[in-house]
This record gives C-alpha cells, sequence and structure tokens, in this order.
C-alpha cells in the first residue's frame, strides 16, 4: 500500500525534527543553570525577533524562532518559579503530551481514541471514588474555571430542566453562593449560563478564608426572602490565595436543608484526597454533587489537565444532549463526546494517565505530604523573622506574609511588599506574586514544584531579604 512516495514526513523534516529533539533536550538539560526570568537579562525580550506572518520562513529560521523563544520563555520549571498555583517540569506530562500532538487525536468518540477513551474512564473512575462518589462520572475539560461553570450548569439544569429548551425567561431569579475568597471564574459562569453577576453572591469569610457558614445561611434566607430562587452552593477547597479549605461538612448541611446543589471547587487542593495525612480538610467531599479537580496544579502534570466530576453518572449525558450530532455519534455507549461541552476535544488524559502509572498512588502521596511539609518549613522561616509576619496561618501549600520593615509605618508596608516583590521579579532569579488579603499586600509563596527542597526556601528567603533591605536603603537615600 505505501511506497516511498506515500511517506508522512519527507526526509527533510523528519531531519528537522531530529534536530529540534536535540534541541528541546539541551534546553531541558541547560535548565538548572538558568534565570526563571531570562528576559530579564536581556536588554529587550522582544529585539530581534521577527513575529510578522507574510512570508514563509525555512528550518533555519525558524529554528531561530525556536531558540528565541525557549530562551524567552519563563522557566515555570524552576524550583525558584512560586509564581503561580502550578510548577515544576513532568517527564511522564512532558512524554503525554508529546504523544497526543503526535498521535493527534480527539475525544469525541470511541472510533477516533479508543485507547484514550479506556484510559479517561480509568481515570475518572478512579478520581470519582477518591472523592467518595459510588457510582459517580466526569469528564476532562479546559481548566477549572470550565469545569465550576459545568457544575454550576448541572445544578441550573436539574432547578429548572425546562430552561435547556425554553431557557430562562420565564423562571425567577436564580442565585448562586460562593464564598468572598472563592475563584473568579464562579462569577464569569454565572454571566454565561444567563443567571447573571449580582445573582452569584459572595459570602462573607471568617478572619482565615473560610466560608463563614452563618454568613451562608443568612444569606439563602435573605435571598429567599426577596423572592429569588436559591440554586448552587459553591465551596472552595484550596482557595487561590489562602490556600484555605471551606468548611465542607458544615456547607453540606446547609445545601441539603435548603435542597442546593453542592459543588466543591478542589481545583487547587482536591489532590490532598491523594495524601492520607491531609486528606480530612476535605472529609466529606461524598456528600457533594459535583468536585472539579485539576491535575495540572498540585499533581504536577503540565497544563491544561482538569476532570468535573458528578456524584450523578447521568448528568453530563443530560446536559449535552442536543440534536443534530449523529453526523458524529453513531449510538456507541463509549463515545465520551456525548458528555461533553466540546466537541473536539485533546486527549488530555494520556499525560495523567502515564504519571499515574509511573508513581502510582504512593508516589503522590509521598510527593504531596512534602509539600505541606515544605510549607511548614516556610512558614516557619517566616515565623521566626523580623522582616516578616504571616497574614494568614498556611493552611495548606500558599504561604502569605507581608514584609513589614521597622523603619517604615504600618500604612506603607503594603506598597513596599509589592515593590520589592517586582524588583525581585525584575532580577530575574526567582519569581513569586503578590496578593491582596483585604486591604493588605502580601507575598503570596506558593508551594507546588515536586523538586523543591529546604535549600531552595531558605535562597528564596535570602533574596527576598537582600531586596527589601536594598530596596529600603533606596528609600532613604
Ligand atoms: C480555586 C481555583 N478554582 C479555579 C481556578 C481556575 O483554574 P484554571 O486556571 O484551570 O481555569 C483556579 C485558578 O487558579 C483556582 O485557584
Amino acid at each position: 500500500m505505501t511506497d516511498s512516495k506515500d511517506r508522512l514526513l519527507p526526509e527533510k523534516e523528519l531531519e528537522f525534527i531530529k534536530r529540534i529533539h536535540g534541541v528541546l533536550i539541551d534546553y531541558l538539560d541547560q535548565k538548572e543553570n538558568s534565570l526563571v526570568n531570562p528576559s530579564m537579562a536581556h536588554d529587550n525580550p522582544k529585539s530581534g525577533v521577527n513575529f510578522s506572518l507574510d512570508e514563509p520562513n525555512d528550518h533555519d529560521s525558524i529554528e531561530s524562532l525556536i531558540d528565541q523563544y525557549l530562551g524567552s520563555a519563563i522557566d515555570t520549571s524552576s524550583p525558584h518559579f512560586y509564581n503561580q498555583l502550578f510548577s515544576g517540569f513532568s517527564t511522564m506530562g512532558y512524554l503525554g503530551e508529546i504523544i497526543a500532538s503526535i498521535t493527534n487525536s480527539s475525544m469525541y468518540t470511541f472510533e477516533m481514541s479508543p485507547m484514550a477513551t479506556l484510559i479517561e474512564v480509568e481515570l475518572i473512575k478512579k478520581m470519582t471514588t477518591i472523592v467518595g462518589y459510588e457510582n459517580g462520572f466526569g469528564t476532562f475539560v479546559t481548566g477549572g474555571s470550565n469545569a465550576n461553570l459545568v457544575a454550576m450548569l448541572a445544578a441550573r439544569d436539574r432547578i429548572y430542566p425546562k430552561s435547556k429548551k425554553e431557557g430562562l425567561y420565564n423562571e425567577k431569579i436564580l442565585c448562586a453562593f460562593v464564598s468572598e475568597e472563592s475563584h473568579y471564574s464562579y462569577i464569569k459562569a454565572g454571566y454565561q449560563l444567563g443567571i447573571g453577576i449580582d445573582q452569584i453572591i459572595r459570602v462573607s469569610c471568617d478572619q482565615t478564608g473560610h466560608m463563614d457558614t452563618d454568613a451562608l445561611s443568612l444569606e439563602i434566607k435573605n435571598a429567599i426572602h426577596a423572592g429569588r430562587i436559591p440554586f448552587f452552593v459553591g465551596a472552595t477547597a484550596g482557595t487561590t490565595i489562602r490556600g484555605a479549605f471551606d468548611p465542607i461538612k458544615k456547607i453540606n448541611e446547609i445545601c441539603k436543608n435548603n435542597h442546593l446543589w453542592f459543588h466543591i471547587d478542589g481545583s487547587w487542593g482536591g489532590s490532598v484526597l491523594l495524601s492520607k495525612q491531609h486528606s480530612e480538610l476535605l472529609d466529606g467531599s461524598e456528600e457533594s454533587d459535583s468536585f472539579a479537580w485539576c491535575a495540572h496544579k498540585m499533581m504536577g502534570v503540565p497544563l491544561m489537565c482538569t476532570v468535573i466530576l458528578m456524584k450523578d453518572k447521568d448528568v453530563l449525558r443530560n446536559i449535552n444532549n442536543v440534536p443534530s450530532t449523529d453526523y458524529l455519534f453513531h449510538g456507541e455507549k463509549m463515545d465520551l463526546g456525548l458528555h461533553s461541552l466540546q466537541c473536539g476535544r485533546r486527549t488530555d488524559s494520556i499525560k495523567l494517565w502515564l504519571t499515574w502509572k509511573y508513581y502510582g498512588d504512593i508516589g503522590f502521596e509521598k510527593r504531596i505530604d512534602r509539600l505541606f511539609d515544605l510549607a511548614k518549613y516556610a512558614e516557619s522561616k517566616v515565623r521566626s523573622s523580623k522582616l516578616f509576619k504571616m497574614v494568614s496561618p498556611c493552611e495548606s501549600l500558599n504561604v502569605c506574609f507581608q514584609i513589614q520593615p521597622k523603619e517604615l509605618n504600618q500604612s506603607e508596608w503594603s506598597t513596599f511588599t509589592k515593590n520589592v516583590r517586582n524588583r525581585l521579579v525584575e532580577e530575574g532569579e526567582i519569581m513569586v506574586n503578590y496578593a491582596n488579603i483585604g486591604d493588605i499586600s502580601c507575598i503570596r509563596l506558593i508551594i507546588v514544584n515536586f523538586n523543591l527542597r529546604r535549600h531552595h526556601l531558605d535562597t528564596f528567603f535570602e533574596g527576598i531579604e537582600t531586596v527589601s533591605k536594598e530596596t529600603l536603603r533606596d528609600l532613604f537615600n
């Protein structure tokens, strides 16, 4: 059937791919010594890159563009990258990404992706069981934001089943409840689902960032009194800024008493279920109706890799069942596209499956336990310092602290903290973010890189202390 003319790739292309693989291997090999933010070392990261798309380019110029890209990319694999809720390099994840791209399949039908379908089903079974659903189901989605959207859609479908066909026009106003420290994706979901941003009620939190359940009960009561229809509560397991875990059991009780959909956004913290030592943070998760879980965060798999899990195995099928799909779905029960908002969908499951196969449950557990130990270590460094002050206790992997030099007034600490952070990041060796808690700005140090060790944290604290002193000196000179 195939002769030499039918080769997938001309010899020249194959040679080029091999050459670039070499470049990628060299890149991985040299990462250890590179800056987290290499573009900070150059005069202008944009200089010399030709971004325009008019002319074709040969292999040599493509190679130099790839070099330029790699040379300026933030090194998120570095243990000195603390900026977001992900960090690190995953060998199995990387290989899974290449396999997904080389096979370029799509998850809609079993026919298109037989092995990836079985892999995804196995992962969903494993993850729903870990959450505590006996007969649940789920699907991979494009990220935590999308998982929260799908959960809210399922809840809307349950309370107003007719809305799928008729929309919300003849219905009373719905309202949902999330904490004031929950992720902004809930607000977007309210907009996207026609519920309205104003109907996403942001319940106040206690001093340490957990949803205040008395306030939740009161908000529900007030909403009913005002003629609105409460339908959804979104708890957060691992808030974006403080890493706080909302009180799952209490919230569940309120949901059950009021017949509300109970969703847990475990995008960040869901992975603690893999640790016997820390899973108690999510005690009661089995009582929820849905659960968002990002493997690209605490499980160290490359972005994006998220599941939305449902306690009721039929929900996803129901909300995604629409007409005019028979060109694609021909009656095969294992067609996962029937359960998904997306039509074409990447085989994100492969990278998680390979990683899980490699580490086993025990490998994830050890790594996550180590991260918790390191976060405690970082917290102890802050607590023993005269310059730094925790602004909230470290409950999981977020260490939030402020820089409080005694030479400055309290009112100046927030600005000073942001200035130090910006200066530190400009130096290019460390990348950490700042965030606001109430009206206080703080450093939000995220401990999530599986390669992180105590000595990296020592370097981090030495670095930030040095930059704090320099910034202070400049202020008074
Ligand atoms: C608690 C929480 N939920 C949802 C999200 C959104 O996740 P994604 O970036 O995968 O859409 C985030 C992102 O940081 C988050 O912290």
